[in-house]
Protein backbone atom coordinates (compact mmCIF):
# COMPACT_ATOMS: atom_id res chain seq x y z
CA UNK A 1 0.00 0.00 0.00
CA UNK A 2 2.92 2.19 1.19
CA UNK A 3 4.95 1.56 -1.94
CA UNK A 4 1.76 2.31 -4.08
CA UNK A 5 1.28 5.66 -2.41
CA UNK A 6 4.70 6.64 -3.00
CA UNK A 7 4.92 5.10 -6.24
CA UNK A 8 1.34 7.54 -7.23
CA UNK A 9 2.85 10.71 -5.45
CA UNK A 10 6.42 9.77 -7.80
CA UNK A 11 4.46 9.50 -11.13
CA UNK A 12 2.82 12.98 -9.91
CA UNK A 13 5.98 14.58 -9.16
CA UNK A 14 6.94 13.49 -12.95
CA UNK A 15 4.27 15.04 -14.08
CA UNK A 16 4.49 18.03 -12.57
CA UNK A 17 7.77 18.74 -14.31
CA UNK A 18 6.74 18.01 -17.79
CA UNK A 19 3.80 20.17 -19.54
CA UNK A 20 0.47 19.56 -17.65
CA UNK A 21 -2.43 20.93 -18.71
CA UNK A 22 -4.60 23.73 -16.94
CA UNK A 23 -7.98 22.55 -15.61
CA UNK A 24 -10.99 24.42 -14.24
CA UNK A 25 -11.11 23.44 -10.42
CA UNK A 26 -14.00 25.11 -9.68
CA UNK A 27 -15.64 23.06 -12.36
CA UNK A 28 -18.21 25.66 -13.04
CA UNK A 29 -18.34 25.11 -16.61
CA UNK A 30 -18.24 21.42 -16.17
CA UNK A 31 -21.41 20.42 -17.48
CA UNK A 32 -20.84 16.66 -17.12
CA UNK A 33 -20.27 17.04 -12.96
CA UNK A 34 -23.16 15.03 -11.32
CA UNK A 35 -24.57 13.37 -14.31
CA UNK A 36 -24.87 10.50 -16.04
CA UNK A 37 -23.58 9.43 -19.27
CA UNK A 38 -25.32 7.30 -21.59
CA UNK A 39 -23.04 4.97 -24.14
CA UNK A 40 -24.93 3.85 -27.17
CA UNK A 41 -23.71 1.09 -29.40
CA UNK A 42 -25.02 2.11 -32.74
CA UNK A 43 -25.46 -0.98 -34.17
CA UNK A 44 -27.39 -2.45 -31.41
CA UNK A 45 -29.50 0.42 -30.41
CA UNK A 46 -32.43 1.19 -32.59
CA UNK A 47 -32.88 0.20 -36.29
CA UNK A 48 -34.96 2.47 -38.58
CA UNK A 49 -34.50 0.99 -42.11
CA UNK A 50 -35.32 -2.54 -41.12
CA UNK A 51 -31.89 -3.72 -42.47
CA UNK A 52 -30.92 -5.93 -39.46
CA UNK A 53 -28.71 -3.37 -37.60
CA UNK A 54 -29.36 -0.11 -35.90
CA UNK A 55 -28.80 3.44 -37.66
CA UNK A 56 -28.64 7.45 -36.86
CA UNK A 57 -31.92 7.96 -38.04
CA UNK A 58 -32.99 5.10 -35.06
CA UNK A 59 -30.88 6.95 -32.66
CA UNK A 60 -32.68 10.21 -33.30
CA UNK A 61 -36.03 8.48 -32.74
CA UNK A 62 -35.11 7.42 -29.55
CA UNK A 63 -33.71 10.28 -27.91
CA UNK A 64 -36.48 11.38 -25.71
CA UNK A 65 -35.84 8.06 -23.39
CA UNK A 66 -32.43 9.36 -22.22
CA UNK A 67 -33.93 12.35 -21.74
CA UNK A 68 -36.68 10.45 -19.68
CA UNK A 69 -34.05 8.26 -17.93
CA UNK A 70 -32.11 12.06 -16.98
CA UNK A 71 -28.39 11.82 -18.50
CA UNK A 72 -26.70 14.55 -19.29
CA UNK A 73 -25.13 12.91 -22.91
CA UNK A 74 -25.60 10.65 -25.27
CA UNK A 75 -21.90 8.69 -26.44
CA UNK A 76 -22.01 7.44 -29.69
CA UNK A 77 -19.69 4.42 -30.72
CA UNK A 78 -18.06 5.07 -33.93
CA UNK A 79 -20.56 5.86 -36.82
CA UNK A 80 -18.25 6.02 -39.55
CA UNK A 81 -17.18 4.84 -42.55
CA UNK A 82 -15.87 1.04 -41.46
CA UNK A 83 -15.10 -2.19 -43.46
CA UNK A 84 -16.81 -3.15 -39.85
CA UNK A 85 -14.38 -6.01 -39.14
CA UNK A 86 -14.35 -4.71 -35.59
CA UNK A 87 -17.79 -3.57 -36.20
CA UNK A 88 -16.62 0.20 -36.59
CA UNK A 89 -13.75 0.35 -34.45
CA UNK A 90 -11.94 -0.27 -37.76
CA UNK A 91 -12.07 3.12 -39.74
CA UNK A 92 -11.42 3.61 -43.74
CA UNK A 93 -12.53 7.76 -43.56
CA UNK A 94 -12.93 9.55 -39.86
CA UNK A 95 -14.87 12.30 -41.72
CA UNK A 96 -17.42 10.04 -42.97
CA UNK A 97 -20.79 8.53 -42.02
CA UNK A 98 -21.18 4.63 -42.88
CA UNK A 99 -23.86 4.55 -45.11
CA UNK A 100 -24.98 1.09 -42.58
CA UNK A 101 -25.66 3.83 -39.98
CA UNK A 102 -26.74 6.77 -42.31
CA UNK A 103 -25.77 9.86 -43.75
CA UNK A 104 -24.00 13.37 -42.46
CA UNK A 105 -27.50 14.98 -43.30
CA UNK A 106 -28.84 12.07 -40.60
CA UNK A 107 -25.96 13.14 -37.68
CA UNK A 108 -26.76 16.78 -38.31
CA UNK A 109 -31.01 16.24 -37.46
CA UNK A 110 -29.48 13.84 -34.77
CA UNK A 111 -27.47 16.61 -33.12
CA UNK A 112 -30.00 19.44 -34.02
CA UNK A 113 -32.68 16.99 -31.66
CA UNK A 114 -30.16 16.22 -29.01
CA UNK A 115 -29.35 20.09 -28.72
CA UNK A 116 -33.51 20.66 -28.57
CA UNK A 117 -33.80 17.96 -25.61
CA UNK A 118 -31.00 19.25 -23.79
CA UNK A 119 -28.48 16.49 -24.64
CA UNK A 120 -25.16 16.45 -25.14
CA UNK A 121 -23.24 14.79 -27.96
CA UNK A 122 -19.76 12.67 -27.63
CA UNK A 123 -18.49 11.13 -30.59
CA UNK A 124 -15.97 8.02 -30.43
CA UNK A 125 -12.68 9.13 -31.75
CA UNK A 126 -10.03 5.91 -32.64
CA UNK A 127 -6.65 7.33 -32.99
CA UNK A 128 -4.68 4.12 -32.33
CA UNK A 129 -5.40 2.57 -36.07
CA UNK A 130 -7.20 2.75 -39.02
CA UNK A 131 -8.86 0.38 -40.89
CA UNK A 132 -6.22 -1.43 -43.30
CA UNK A 133 -8.71 0.12 -46.56
CA UNK A 134 -8.13 3.80 -45.46
CA UNK A 135 -6.80 5.52 -48.19
CA UNK A 136 -3.61 6.73 -45.95
CA UNK A 137 -2.87 2.82 -45.66
CA UNK A 138 -3.61 1.91 -49.30
CA UNK A 139 -0.53 5.26 -49.95
CA UNK A 140 1.32 4.04 -47.35
CA UNK A 141 1.98 0.48 -48.89
CA UNK A 142 3.32 2.04 -51.74
CA UNK A 143 5.47 4.65 -50.18
CA UNK A 144 3.95 7.47 -51.11
CA UNK A 145 5.09 10.73 -49.23
CA UNK A 146 3.87 11.53 -46.47
CA UNK A 147 1.92 8.42 -46.24
CA UNK A 148 4.66 6.23 -46.26
CA UNK A 149 5.11 7.40 -42.41
CA UNK A 150 1.73 6.99 -41.09
CA UNK A 151 1.81 3.77 -39.86
CA UNK A 152 4.27 1.31 -37.79
CA UNK A 153 6.45 -0.49 -40.32
CA UNK A 154 9.47 -2.54 -39.78
CA UNK A 155 11.97 -4.61 -41.54
CA UNK A 156 11.14 -8.73 -41.29
CA UNK A 157 13.93 -10.60 -38.57
CA UNK A 158 15.78 -13.35 -40.38
CA UNK A 159 16.07 -16.19 -38.55
CA UNK A 160 18.11 -18.93 -40.38
CA UNK A 161 16.80 -17.59 -43.57
CA UNK A 162 13.21 -17.35 -42.66
CA UNK A 163 11.07 -14.28 -42.33
CA UNK A 164 10.15 -13.58 -38.65
CA UNK A 165 8.02 -10.30 -37.34
CA UNK A 166 10.81 -7.75 -35.82
CA UNK A 167 10.19 -8.65 -32.22
CA UNK A 168 7.69 -10.34 -29.78
CA UNK A 169 4.74 -8.12 -29.55
CA UNK A 170 1.23 -9.57 -29.41
CA UNK A 171 -2.15 -8.40 -30.25
CA UNK A 172 -5.00 -7.80 -28.15
CA UNK A 173 -7.06 -9.88 -29.82
CA UNK A 174 -4.17 -13.08 -29.52
CA UNK A 175 -0.93 -13.49 -32.19
CA UNK A 176 1.40 -11.56 -32.66
CA UNK A 177 0.84 -7.81 -33.89
CA UNK A 178 2.43 -7.69 -36.92
CA UNK A 179 1.85 -8.49 -40.31
CA UNK A 180 3.63 -8.81 -43.60
CA UNK A 181 2.56 -6.64 -46.29
CA UNK A 182 4.31 -8.20 -49.56
CA UNK A 183 4.17 -5.19 -51.23
CA UNK A 184 6.53 -3.27 -49.13
CA UNK A 185 7.87 -6.23 -48.22
CA UNK A 186 7.46 -5.13 -44.27
CA UNK A 187 5.99 -5.79 -41.40
CA UNK A 188 2.84 -3.29 -40.16
CA UNK A 189 2.29 -3.23 -36.21
CA UNK A 190 -1.72 -4.03 -35.38
CA UNK A 191 -1.82 -3.27 -31.70
CA UNK A 192 -5.96 -5.04 -32.83
CA UNK A 193 -6.76 -6.75 -35.60
CA UNK A 194 -4.71 -7.31 -39.34
CA UNK A 195 -7.49 -4.96 -40.64
CA UNK A 196 -6.35 -2.21 -38.16
CA UNK A 197 -2.62 -0.89 -38.74
CA UNK A 198 -1.84 1.35 -36.01
CA UNK A 199 -0.87 4.53 -37.08
CA UNK A 200 2.46 6.54 -36.48
CA UNK A 201 1.98 9.59 -33.93
CA UNK A 202 5.73 10.27 -34.79
CA UNK A 203 4.76 11.37 -38.15
CA UNK A 204 3.60 15.00 -37.42
CA UNK A 205 1.87 15.19 -40.63
CA UNK A 206 -0.36 12.20 -39.10
CA UNK A 207 -0.66 14.25 -35.81
CA UNK A 208 -2.15 17.16 -37.91
CA UNK A 209 -4.44 14.95 -39.84
CA UNK A 210 -5.53 13.37 -36.74
CA UNK A 211 -6.50 17.34 -35.03
CA UNK A 212 -8.52 17.72 -38.40
CA UNK A 213 -10.47 15.18 -37.69
CA UNK A 214 -11.07 16.78 -34.29
CA UNK A 215 -11.66 20.25 -36.08
CA UNK A 216 -14.30 18.27 -38.71
CA UNK A 217 -16.17 16.99 -36.05
CA UNK A 218 -16.18 20.04 -33.41
CA UNK A 219 -17.57 22.32 -36.66
CA UNK A 220 -20.12 20.49 -36.66
CA UNK A 221 -21.05 21.27 -32.96
CA UNK A 222 -20.19 18.00 -31.01
CA UNK A 223 -19.48 18.20 -27.28
CA UNK A 224 -16.56 16.17 -26.75
CA UNK A 225 -14.79 13.02 -27.43
CA UNK A 226 -14.29 9.66 -25.87
CA UNK A 227 -10.70 8.28 -27.15
CA UNK A 228 -10.42 5.08 -27.84
CA UNK A 229 -7.49 2.54 -26.84
CA UNK A 230 -5.70 5.67 -25.97
CA UNK A 231 -2.69 3.89 -23.65
CA UNK A 232 -1.94 2.02 -26.66
CA UNK A 233 -1.14 5.22 -28.70
CA UNK A 234 2.66 5.20 -29.12
CA UNK A 235 5.05 2.65 -28.89
CA UNK A 236 8.84 2.85 -27.89
CA UNK A 237 11.08 3.26 -30.50
CA UNK A 238 13.60 0.75 -29.97
CA UNK A 239 11.54 -2.24 -31.02
CA UNK A 240 12.62 -4.42 -28.04
CA UNK A 241 11.07 -7.52 -27.04
CA UNK A 242 8.74 -7.13 -24.17
CA UNK A 243 9.26 -9.56 -21.02
CA UNK A 244 7.24 -12.39 -20.34
CA UNK A 245 5.60 -12.79 -17.51
CA UNK A 246 5.99 -16.17 -16.14
CA UNK A 247 3.81 -18.56 -15.14
CA UNK A 248 0.30 -17.41 -16.68
CA UNK A 249 -1.15 -20.45 -17.73
CA UNK A 250 -2.19 -18.29 -20.92
CA UNK A 251 -1.43 -19.67 -24.10
CA UNK A 252 1.75 -18.44 -25.72
CA UNK A 253 -0.36 -16.06 -28.31
CA UNK A 254 -2.44 -14.61 -25.34
CA UNK A 255 -1.52 -10.67 -24.59
CA UNK A 256 -1.68 -11.24 -21.10
CA UNK A 257 1.55 -13.44 -21.42
CA UNK A 258 3.38 -10.15 -21.50
CA UNK A 259 4.22 -7.48 -19.63
CA UNK A 260 3.69 -4.32 -21.65
CA UNK A 261 6.68 -1.73 -20.88
CA UNK A 262 7.18 -1.25 -24.35
CA UNK A 263 3.28 -0.65 -26.16
CA UNK A 264 1.50 0.77 -23.38
CA UNK A 265 1.43 4.03 -21.38
CA UNK A 266 4.44 5.61 -23.08
CA UNK A 267 5.35 9.38 -22.28
CA UNK A 268 4.68 10.59 -25.36
CA UNK A 269 1.09 9.62 -25.34
CA UNK A 270 0.06 11.93 -22.72
CA UNK A 271 1.71 14.82 -24.14
CA UNK A 272 -0.59 14.10 -27.47
CA UNK A 273 -3.56 14.50 -24.93
CA UNK A 274 -2.67 17.42 -23.77
CA UNK A 275 -2.15 18.75 -27.27
CA UNK A 276 -6.04 17.42 -27.97
CA UNK A 277 -7.25 19.62 -25.16
CA UNK A 278 -5.87 22.24 -25.84
CA UNK A 279 -7.22 21.81 -29.53
CA UNK A 280 -10.80 21.43 -28.06
CA UNK A 281 -10.27 24.17 -25.80
CA UNK A 282 -9.66 26.39 -28.56
CA UNK A 283 -13.07 25.84 -29.88
CA UNK A 284 -15.95 28.67 -29.11
CA UNK A 285 -19.29 26.69 -27.11
CA UNK A 286 -19.47 25.00 -24.40
CA UNK A 287 -16.89 23.50 -22.96
CA UNK A 288 -15.89 20.42 -24.66
CA UNK A 289 -15.92 17.06 -22.76
CA UNK A 290 -12.88 14.18 -23.09
CA UNK A 291 -13.45 10.99 -21.83
CA UNK A 292 -10.30 8.83 -22.38
CA UNK A 293 -10.51 4.67 -22.40
CA UNK A 294 -7.32 2.63 -20.67
CA UNK A 295 -6.88 -0.47 -19.07
CA UNK A 296 -4.23 0.52 -17.15
CA UNK A 297 -2.80 0.74 -13.55
CA UNK A 298 -3.99 3.54 -11.23
CA UNK A 299 -1.26 5.66 -11.37
CA UNK A 300 -1.11 5.93 -15.31
CA UNK A 301 -4.89 5.88 -15.62
CA UNK A 302 -4.53 9.33 -12.55
CA UNK A 303 -1.92 10.66 -15.25
CA UNK A 304 -4.55 11.11 -17.65
CA UNK A 305 -6.12 13.74 -15.67
CA UNK A 306 -3.41 16.03 -15.54
CA UNK A 307 -2.80 16.08 -19.42
CA UNK A 308 -6.41 17.05 -20.57
CA UNK A 309 -8.66 14.03 -19.97
CA UNK A 310 -11.73 15.06 -17.95
CA UNK A 311 -12.98 11.53 -17.44
CA UNK A 312 -10.14 8.63 -17.50
CA UNK A 313 -12.55 5.78 -17.60
CA UNK A 314 -12.71 4.66 -13.88
CA UNK A 315 -12.93 0.35 -14.66
CA UNK A 316 -13.20 -0.98 -11.21
CA UNK A 317 -16.35 -2.60 -11.52
CA UNK A 318 -14.95 -3.97 -13.91
CA UNK A 319 -11.87 -5.79 -13.21
CA UNK A 320 -11.08 -5.17 -9.63
CA UNK A 321 -14.71 -5.95 -8.34
CA UNK A 322 -16.44 -8.78 -8.85
CA UNK A 323 -19.42 -10.94 -7.81
CA UNK A 324 -17.37 -12.63 -5.45
CA UNK A 325 -15.66 -9.52 -4.01
CA UNK A 326 -16.76 -8.98 -0.32
CA UNK A 327 -17.46 -5.66 1.14
CA UNK A 328 -14.00 -4.83 2.04
CA UNK A 329 -12.77 -5.61 -1.54
CA UNK A 330 -15.30 -2.91 -2.34
CA UNK A 331 -14.28 -0.25 0.21
CA UNK A 332 -10.43 -0.69 -0.76
CA UNK A 333 -10.94 -0.26 -4.48
CA UNK A 334 -13.51 2.93 -3.89
CA UNK A 335 -10.99 4.27 -1.13
CA UNK A 336 -7.74 3.75 -3.30
CA UNK A 337 -9.44 5.07 -6.49
CA UNK A 338 -10.95 8.34 -5.00
CA UNK A 339 -7.60 8.79 -2.65
CA UNK A 340 -5.75 9.10 -6.19
CA UNK A 341 -7.78 11.58 -8.01
CA UNK A 342 -5.50 14.75 -8.19
CA UNK A 343 -7.45 17.67 -6.29
CA UNK A 344 -9.89 19.57 -8.59
CA UNK A 345 -10.88 16.67 -10.88
CA UNK A 346 -13.96 14.58 -11.07
CA UNK A 347 -14.81 11.03 -10.29
CA UNK A 348 -16.07 8.61 -12.28
CA UNK A 349 -17.79 4.65 -12.52
CA UNK A 350 -18.22 2.94 -15.23
CA UNK A 351 -20.84 0.39 -14.74
CA UNK A 352 -21.00 -1.39 -18.57
CA UNK A 353 -20.13 -1.23 -21.88
CA UNK A 354 -19.45 -2.98 -25.31
CA UNK A 355 -16.12 -4.62 -24.75
CA UNK A 356 -17.17 -6.52 -21.49
CA UNK A 357 -20.16 -8.78 -20.26
CA UNK A 358 -23.39 -6.82 -19.10
CA UNK A 359 -23.07 -5.43 -15.59
CA UNK A 360 -26.37 -8.12 -14.90
CA UNK A 361 -24.55 -10.82 -16.10
CA UNK A 362 -21.16 -10.18 -14.39
CA UNK A 363 -22.83 -9.46 -10.88
CA UNK A 364 -26.21 -11.62 -11.25
CA UNK A 365 -29.38 -10.06 -12.52
CA UNK A 366 -30.60 -9.51 -8.20
CA UNK A 367 -27.28 -7.74 -8.16
CA UNK A 368 -27.14 -5.24 -10.99
CA UNK A 369 -28.63 -2.07 -9.75
CA UNK A 370 -26.68 -2.33 -6.72
CA UNK A 371 -23.48 -1.73 -8.81
CA UNK A 372 -25.58 1.00 -10.74
CA UNK A 373 -26.49 2.30 -6.98
CA UNK A 374 -22.95 2.42 -5.94
CA UNK A 375 -22.54 4.60 -9.01
CA UNK A 376 -25.01 7.27 -8.31
CA UNK A 377 -24.11 7.71 -4.78
CA UNK A 378 -20.70 8.27 -4.87
CA UNK A 379 -19.09 11.48 -6.14
CA UNK A 380 -18.84 12.02 -9.55
CA UNK A 381 -20.11 11.12 -13.18
CA UNK A 382 -21.48 7.41 -13.59
CA UNK A 383 -21.24 5.94 -17.24
CA UNK A 384 -23.91 3.58 -17.89
CA UNK A 385 -24.60 1.17 -21.23
CA UNK A 386 -27.56 1.14 -23.03
CA UNK A 387 -29.60 -1.90 -22.24
CA UNK A 388 -28.40 -1.93 -18.56
CA UNK A 389 -30.79 0.74 -17.61
CA UNK A 390 -33.11 -2.16 -18.33
CA UNK A 391 -31.26 -5.24 -16.78
CA UNK A 392 -30.69 -7.10 -20.07
CA UNK A 393 -28.57 -9.91 -19.88
CA UNK A 394 -25.89 -11.63 -21.83
CA UNK A 395 -26.65 -13.92 -24.69
CA UNK A 396 -24.33 -16.34 -24.62
CA UNK A 397 -23.13 -17.12 -27.96
CA UNK A 398 -22.46 -20.51 -30.38
CA UNK A 399 -18.84 -20.53 -31.92
CA UNK A 400 -20.61 -20.34 -35.32
CA UNK A 401 -23.05 -17.17 -34.29
CA UNK A 402 -19.62 -15.45 -32.81
CA UNK A 403 -18.67 -12.45 -35.57
CA UNK A 404 -16.79 -9.97 -32.79
CA UNK A 405 -12.76 -11.19 -33.98
CA UNK A 406 -11.94 -10.54 -30.72
CA UNK A 407 -13.77 -13.58 -30.35
CA UNK A 408 -12.81 -15.87 -33.96
CA UNK A 409 -9.12 -15.05 -33.35
CA UNK A 410 -9.16 -17.31 -29.32
CA UNK A 411 -10.50 -20.05 -31.59
CA UNK A 412 -13.25 -22.59 -30.97
CA UNK A 413 -12.54 -23.67 -27.91
CA UNK A 414 -11.91 -20.58 -25.74
CA UNK A 415 -13.75 -17.74 -28.11
CA UNK A 416 -16.43 -17.35 -25.04
CA UNK A 417 -14.02 -16.12 -23.34
CA UNK A 418 -12.94 -13.39 -25.29
CA UNK A 419 -16.49 -12.63 -27.25
CA UNK A 420 -17.96 -9.71 -27.14
CA UNK A 421 -21.05 -10.35 -29.02
CA UNK A 422 -23.39 -11.46 -25.71
CA UNK A 423 -23.01 -8.10 -24.56
CA UNK A 424 -23.45 -6.62 -27.93
CA UNK A 425 -27.15 -7.88 -28.97
CA UNK A 426 -30.16 -5.26 -29.70
CA UNK A 427 -31.84 -3.43 -27.36
CA UNK A 428 -34.85 -4.75 -26.52
CA UNK A 429 -37.56 -2.18 -26.99
CA UNK A 430 -40.89 -3.70 -25.92
CA UNK A 431 -42.32 -7.86 -26.82
CA UNK A 432 -42.97 -7.23 -30.54
CA UNK A 433 -41.04 -8.87 -33.45
CA UNK A 434 -37.15 -8.56 -32.69
CA UNK A 435 -38.01 -6.41 -29.75
CA UNK A 436 -38.73 -3.35 -31.63
CA UNK A 437 -35.64 -3.19 -32.34
CA UNK A 438 -35.90 -3.98 -36.30
CA UNK A 439 -38.68 -4.59 -38.78
CA UNK A 440 -36.33 -6.61 -40.64
CA UNK A 441 -36.13 -10.43 -40.77
CA UNK A 442 -32.58 -11.30 -39.40
CA UNK A 443 -30.67 -8.73 -36.97
CA UNK A 444 -27.21 -8.54 -37.05
CA UNK A 445 -26.65 -10.56 -34.01
CA UNK A 446 -29.37 -12.51 -32.44
CA UNK A 447 -32.28 -10.75 -29.86
CA UNK A 448 -31.81 -11.81 -26.43
CA UNK A 449 -35.22 -14.69 -26.62
CA UNK A 450 -36.44 -12.90 -22.85
CA UNK A 451 -37.33 -9.60 -24.54
CA UNK A 452 -41.18 -11.04 -24.24
CA UNK A 453 -41.09 -10.17 -20.53
CA UNK A 454 -37.44 -8.29 -20.05
CA UNK A 455 -38.25 -4.69 -22.34
CA UNK A 456 -38.81 -1.42 -21.71
CA UNK A 457 -42.18 -0.84 -22.29
CA UNK A 458 -42.88 -3.61 -19.78
CA UNK A 459 -40.70 -2.00 -17.23
CA UNK A 460 -42.23 1.22 -17.30
CA UNK A 461 -45.25 -0.59 -15.78
CA UNK A 462 -43.54 -2.33 -13.22
CA UNK A 463 -42.32 -0.94 -10.15
CA UNK A 464 -38.78 -1.76 -8.87
CA UNK A 465 -37.87 -2.62 -12.57
CA UNK A 466 -34.29 -1.73 -13.49
CA UNK A 467 -35.40 1.09 -15.33
CA UNK A 468 -37.34 2.87 -12.99
CA UNK A 469 -34.58 2.49 -10.08
CA UNK A 470 -31.91 3.95 -12.93
CA UNK A 471 -34.14 6.78 -13.10
CA UNK A 472 -34.33 7.65 -9.83
CA UNK A 473 -30.09 6.38 -9.21
CA UNK A 474 -29.80 8.92 -11.82
CA UNK A 475 -31.67 11.63 -10.43
CA UNK A 476 -29.98 11.15 -7.15
CA UNK A 477 -27.16 13.02 -8.62
CA UNK A 478 -28.68 16.35 -8.07
CA UNK A 479 -28.88 16.42 -4.33
CA UNK A 480 -26.59 18.46 -3.27
CA UNK A 481 -25.24 15.93 -0.78
CA UNK A 482 -24.32 13.42 -3.55
CA UNK A 483 -23.26 16.59 -5.26
CA UNK A 484 -20.47 18.04 -2.30
CA UNK A 485 -20.50 15.65 0.66
CA UNK A 486 -18.30 13.44 1.70
CA UNK A 487 -17.69 10.20 1.65
CA UNK A 488 -17.40 6.95 3.83
CA UNK A 489 -17.33 3.59 2.92
CA UNK A 490 -17.56 1.17 5.41
CA UNK A 491 -17.48 -3.09 5.47
CA UNK A 492 -19.70 -4.22 8.20
CA UNK A 493 -18.11 -7.60 8.44
CA UNK A 494 -18.39 -9.80 5.78
CA UNK A 495 -21.89 -8.92 5.15
CA UNK A 496 -22.82 -5.36 5.03
CA UNK A 497 -20.84 -2.76 2.38
CA UNK A 498 -22.22 0.68 3.49
CA UNK A 499 -21.79 4.49 2.09
CA UNK A 500 -22.09 7.14 3.50
CA UNK A 501 -22.68 10.72 2.25
CA UNK A 502 -22.49 13.52 4.27
CA UNK A 503 -22.47 17.42 4.23
CA UNK A 504 -22.89 19.45 7.69
CA UNK A 505 -26.41 20.18 9.14
CA UNK A 506 -27.57 17.94 6.37
CA UNK A 507 -29.17 14.21 7.26
CA UNK A 508 -26.41 12.08 5.18
CA UNK A 509 -27.47 9.88 1.92
CA UNK A 510 -26.74 6.47 2.94
CA UNK A 511 -26.75 2.99 0.32
CA UNK A 512 -26.79 -0.55 2.33
CA UNK A 513 -25.95 -3.57 0.37
CA UNK A 514 -26.10 -6.99 1.52
CA UNK A 515 -23.96 -9.05 -0.38
CA UNK A 516 -24.65 -12.32 1.44
CA UNK A 517 -27.31 -14.48 -0.43
CA UNK A 518 -29.30 -14.63 2.84
CA UNK A 519 -30.35 -12.14 5.15
CA UNK A 520 -28.65 -10.19 7.53
CA UNK A 521 -28.97 -7.64 10.16
CA UNK A 522 -26.97 -5.29 11.74
CA UNK A 523 -27.01 -2.37 14.12
CA UNK A 524 -26.23 0.10 11.00
CA UNK A 525 -26.73 3.14 12.61
CA UNK A 526 -24.35 2.72 15.79
CA UNK A 527 -21.55 1.18 12.85
CA UNK A 528 -22.14 4.10 10.68
CA UNK A 529 -23.02 6.75 12.83
CA UNK A 530 -26.02 7.52 11.31
CA UNK A 531 -29.47 8.77 12.27
CA UNK A 532 -31.77 5.61 13.93
CA UNK A 533 -34.50 6.21 11.59
CA UNK A 534 -34.29 7.29 7.71
CA UNK A 535 -36.50 6.75 4.81
CA UNK A 536 -36.17 4.69 1.68
CA UNK A 537 -34.69 6.60 -1.10
CA UNK A 538 -34.85 3.58 -3.92
CA UNK A 539 -34.71 -0.32 -3.17
CA UNK A 540 -33.80 -2.97 -5.73
CA UNK A 541 -36.05 -6.17 -6.44
CA UNK A 542 -34.47 -8.01 -3.49
CA UNK A 543 -35.16 -5.51 -0.90
CA UNK A 544 -38.32 -6.10 -0.47
CA UNK A 545 -38.73 -1.91 0.53
CA UNK A 546 -41.23 0.64 -0.46
CA UNK A 547 -39.99 4.03 -1.25
CA UNK A 548 -40.66 6.13 1.65
CA UNK A 549 -40.68 3.64 3.55
CA UNK A 550 -39.44 4.29 7.13
CA UNK A 551 -36.44 2.14 8.62
CA UNK A 552 -34.62 1.52 11.68
CA UNK A 553 -31.01 1.46 11.10
CA UNK A 554 -29.92 0.28 14.41
CA UNK A 555 -31.90 -3.05 13.72
CA UNK A 556 -31.51 -3.29 9.88
CA UNK A 557 -32.53 -6.34 8.60
CA UNK A 558 -31.84 -6.77 4.62
CA UNK A 559 -32.76 -10.18 2.79
CA UNK A 560 -29.93 -11.67 0.71
CA UNK A 561 -28.74 -9.10 -2.52
CA UNK A 562 -30.86 -6.45 -0.98
CA UNK A 563 -29.52 -3.08 -1.79
CA UNK A 564 -31.42 0.56 -0.12
CA UNK A 565 -30.42 3.94 -0.35
CA UNK A 566 -31.44 5.74 2.84
CA UNK A 567 -32.17 9.75 3.13
C1 LIG B 1 -11.48 -0.17 -27.71
C2 LIG B 1 -12.94 -0.40 -28.08
C3 LIG B 1 -13.08 -1.79 -28.61
C4 LIG B 1 -12.22 -1.94 -29.83
C5 LIG B 1 -10.78 -1.54 -29.56
C6 LIG B 1 -10.03 -1.33 -30.82
O1 LIG B 1 -11.09 -0.96 -26.66
O2 LIG B 1 -13.76 -0.13 -26.98
O3 LIG B 1 -14.40 -2.12 -28.89
O4 LIG B 1 -12.26 -3.26 -30.30
O5 LIG B 1 -10.68 -0.34 -28.83
O6 LIG B 1 -10.47 -0.16 -31.46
Amino acid sequence: MLLTVVCVKLIWGLVGLRESVAQNATGKDEWWRDTFIYQVYPRSFKDSNGDGVGDLNGITSKLEHLVDLGVSTVWLSPIYASPMVDFGYDISNFTAIDPIFGTIDDFKRLTTRAKALKLKVVLDFVPNHSSDKHPWFLKSVQRIKPFDEYYIWKDAKMVNGTRKPPNNWLSEFQGSAWQWNDQRKQYYYHEFTVGQPDLNYRSTALQEEMKNVFRFWLNLGVDGFRVDAINFLVEDSRFLDEPKIPNTGFQDTDPRTLRHIYTSDQNETYDIVASWRKLVDSTNGTRKIILTEAYTTLPYAMKYYQFGSNIPFNFIFLRNITSVSKPVDYKRAIDRYLNSIPAGYVANWVTGNHDNSRVASRFGPHRADQITMIAAILPGVGIIYNGDEIGMIDRPMSWNETIDPAGCNAGPSRYNLTSRDPARTPFQWDSSINAGFSTGKKTWLPVHSNYKTLNLQAEKTTQKSSYAITKRLISLKQNPVVQRGTTQVTAIYDAFLGIARRLPNQSPVVLIVNLYNHSMHYDVATFMNIPKQMTVYVANAAANLSIGAKINTSFLQLPGNASVILL
